[in-house]
């Protein structure tokens, strides 16, 4: 357990909060049912009575068919008049307020039983204040960044009408070539879990029926992170204890901070598809976690059950073959747990016949609509169904000023120095600099991939690199584009290959007609230089796997041309995968990740590249060294051979001359130095139900103010499975004046030292656990303590 609060920032101190993670927010992660049955205890709120009484009301009403129209969702090129009417359940995507009120008043006004359409979108890192990408967030290693992008989003997306959001995404992923990656938190089930929470505090508040709050979507139940080979929608298989240990703690953290809605995922795990397992629906979310609210199915994928016929002509989505037909496909989801289908129809379509032939029960339909109706009511759809168009059509509600710095703050702190050699940061702004890459200046990269409504006409003016360096230099800045990017966005037919491929990433003339040649002038011109690459937007996403992970195209040659000049080049990194920056961390005197900062992006890295702020953020992924060497993580478990460059008979790669990633997972640098010191245990021996306290100070050694994130990881080294040889429990986040240190506690209890086995059981098993002290997941100091009977 760990009490994770931030000191101090830029935003102020109306930001603060403690988020406590472990033994209490995460408790039932960690619990021996067979030992502990009070710590089983839900950590949700109980049902409102009221609300039950209500819902049993309305669904006694209900016909048979008004109940399929409840579990059907929607898109908004698929609603239509009729099926408000009818009494369709949710619809996402639509976004005009207008139309919005259009179908509600259909819904609430001429359906029999006057129910309210639950109205969604993919809110994903902001709604049109757009925040840093989560994986950036999550390099914050601060969940008050995740809680204000999901309050932010939760506020502008109510304004629009919008009541649930599809977020947050909480897949841990150790796969750095799956687009998605950049969706997530990284490959920490804990550090995942913290963010988790936080996003949906942030999205629901304690009452998501308050006018600025939503309820949130979890997503991708489950171990979608983990697609083979990193190719999105791809097979998955785990061992009981990875799902466990690894996959499903994110998503119990979020359901016990309150999220009410679930999705389940496209993948298969073992063969059986997130939407039709009822071992994760019904056992676990429903049944282990007492979960009452309702699940989603991904977009069409209760069609992707079928079976793809032969030699067909297109039949609509199809695939896993765990259904011989649409009607199959409808009742094996809806009977693993799935309560509403995302635009496929096959429950709503085939419900009857499924109902007459005994398929499905009307028991488990009631359950499906109960949920959806019990969700309905606690957002306060019934008393509140309408969106207020004035306000939702008037830029003044989005991109508030204070929302603005929020962001700016948000991206900021979620910025990673990789290198730093010779201090060419921070730049001095009396001096005159160079900006030069493809990503300088581009309008939108700066959002990624799941960028909102961050480029329509109501969204605030973003701010390009460009702008954030002329703003924050007193002496000239230059821009320099020198070659082209790929604008990649996909094509409107979905029709392959994407508009440009990487290939062509610096291959021409920038969009300002300049070359690399005009780009060393410009160096040679300039006192400091700054390079911007990395990838566009849509190289990362849904549906945009990459097989390198070096930088696209041919931004390294304009990397080597610009390096030949002799200045120390600092390279600023926009990009959604964790790259390969083998080749980059040759050539740049410094590295700044900066991930997708957002709207304020621009500004935001002026403020780091300047040193107005400091970069504090830590990896959340395992940088590698060649795509060849992926997928690799730091909490692996070790092996009866264990990794040694030097010698031949291990788990080594013989072309590797180091078993590191380049990077490992919660590194990051400052412009200050810190000394993380005196790692002590209260105790040297506590029995299962007890707990130890950790302690270490850390010191800023260096002239400046800065951040440091304090990170304690633990290791079983002897257990009855193989245990990580490292594992995360706790962080903190501080910021320190020169010279000024500070005593960082964390508690551990066996949610923390107990794991999962096979059997899905909790485990606290006797023995020594070692807990390491530092601030990266390489940290040295070493203490131990004895777990006794
Ligand atoms: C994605 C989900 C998203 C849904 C609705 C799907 O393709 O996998 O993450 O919420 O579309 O937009």
């Amino acid at each position: 357990m760990a009490t994770i609060g931030r000191r101090t920032g830029a935003v102020g101190t109306a930001l603060v909060l403690a988020l406590t993670i472990g033994g209490s927010a995460l408790a039932g992660i960690g619990i021996d049912r067979s030992s502990d049955e009070q710590a089983l205890a839900p950590t949700r709120a109980p049902a409102s009575a009221t609300i039950e009484q209500k819902v049993d009301k309305l669904l006694s009403q209900m016909t048979t068919q008004e109940k399929l129209q409840q579990v059907q969702l929607l898109s908004d090129g698929q609603i239509t008049d009729a099926d408000a009417k009818a009494g369709v359940g949710s619809v996402f995507s639509l976004v005009d307020p207008e139309q919005i009120n259009h179908f509600q008043h259909i819904a609430v006004e001429q359906s029999r039983l006057h129910i309210p359409i639950l109205f969604a979108y993919d809110t994903i890192h902001g709604y049109r204040t757009i925040f840093p990408v989560p994986l950036g967030a999550a390099s914050s290693f601060d969940p008050e960044v995740a809680q204000a992008d999901a309050a932010v989003g939760a506020r502008e997306s109510a304004t629009e009408g919008l009541k649930q959001v599809y977020s947050p995404m909480v897949d841990v992923s150790h796969e750095p070539r799956w687009g998605r990656i950049v969706e997530g938190a990284g490959e920490d089930p804990y550090l995942g879990s913290v963010m988790a929470a936080a996003r949906v505090k942030g999205a629901q508040g304690t009452d998501y029926s308050a006018p600025d709050k939503v309820v949130s979507s979890v997503k991708h139940y489950v171990a979608y992170g983990e697609p083979e080979g990193g190719r999105d929608y791809n097979t998955t298989d785990m061992s009981e204890s990875r799902l466990r240990n690894f996959y499903l703690p994110p998503f119990k953290a979020a359901i016990d901070a309150g999220a009410d809605t679930v999705m389940c995922s496209f993948n298969a795990i073992n063969g059986v598809p997130g939407c039709a397992n009822k071992y994760t629906e019904t056992d676990i979310l429903k049944k282990e976690w007492r979960f009452d609210g309702f699940v989603e199915s991904d977009y069409t994928a209760v069609a992707e059950l079928r079976a793809c016929p032969p030699v067909e002509p297109d039949s609509g989505p199809c695939g896993h073959g765990v259904a011989a037909d649409g009607p199959e496909a409808g009742a094996a989801a809806l009977m693993a747990g799935t309560d509403s289908e995302m635009v496929s129809t096959n429950i709503r379509d085939y419900g009857q016949q499924l109902l007459a032939d005994h398929q499905i029960t009307m028991s488990r339909l009631d359950d499906a609509v109960r949920r959806i109706l019990r969700v309905k009511f606690r957002a306060g759809l019934f008393d509140h169904p309408y969106v207020d168009v004035t306000t939702a059509s008037d830029p003044a509600s989005y991109g508030r000023p204070e929302d603005l710095a929020k962001s700016r703050w948000a991206a900021s702190r979620s910025m990673v120095l990789l290198k730093n050699d010779g201090q060419p940061l921070p730049l001095d702004p009396s001096k005159s600099t160079a900006l030069i890459g493809p990503l300088g200046a581009t309008v939108d990269e700066m959002l990624g991939p799941w960028s909102g409504r961050g480029t329509d006409p109501l969204a605030p003016k973003f701010v390009t690199l460009f702008d954030g360096l002329k703003a924050a230099s007193s002496a000239p800045v230059t821009y320099t584009a020198a070659c082209n990017l790929a604008h990649n966005f996909d094509p409107p037919n979905n029709a392959n290959p994407p508009i440009t491929p990487d290939e062509e990433v610096c291959a021409g003339p920038g969009d300002d007609g300049t070359t690399i040649q005009d780009a060393v002038t410009a160096a040679d011109n300039a006192d400091q230089v700054v390079l911007a690459l990395g990838e566009s937007a849509f190289m990362s996403g849904e549906a945009n796997s990459r097989s390198q992970l070096d930088l696209p195209g041919h931004q390294e040659e304009l990397l080597d041309a610009v390096a030949a000049t002799g200045k120390p080049v600092v390279v600023v990194l926009f990009n959604g995968h964790p790259l390969d920056l083998t080749a980059v961390q040759d050539k740049a005197a410094a590295i700044l990740e900066a991930w997708f900062p957002g709207t304020e992006g621009g500004n935001a890295v002026a403020d780091v590249l300047y040193g107005k702020v400091d970069p504090g953020g830590k990896l959340p992924v395992s940088m590698p060294r060649g795509v060849g060497t992926v997928p690799y993580y730091y909490n692996h478990e070790p092996t009866g051979r264990p990794c040694d460059a030097t010698f031949k008979w291990n788990s080594r790669y013989r072309d590797q001359s180091t078993c590191q990633p380049l990077y490992p997972f919660g590194y990051g640098l400052s412009y200050t130095s810190f000394d993380v010191s005196n790692l002590k245990l209260s105790r040297s021996s506590v029995g299962r139900n007890g707990t130890v306290t950790v302690t270490m100070d850390v010191k800023n050694t260096g002239e400046r103010a800065g951040d440091d994130v304090v990170q304690m990881y633990i290791h079983d080294p002897v257990a009855s499975i193989s245990q990580p040889v490292r594992r995360l429990r706790g962080f903190q986040r501080v910021s320190l004046e020169s010279g000024e240190s500070t005593t960082v506690t964390f508690t551990l209890d066996k949610s923390d030292f107990g794991f999962y086995d096979n059997r899905g059981k909790f485990v606290v098993e006797p023995g020594t656990i070692e807990v390491y002290g530092g601030d990266s997941s390489a940290a040295a100091m070493e203490r131990s303590f004895t777990v006794t009977r």
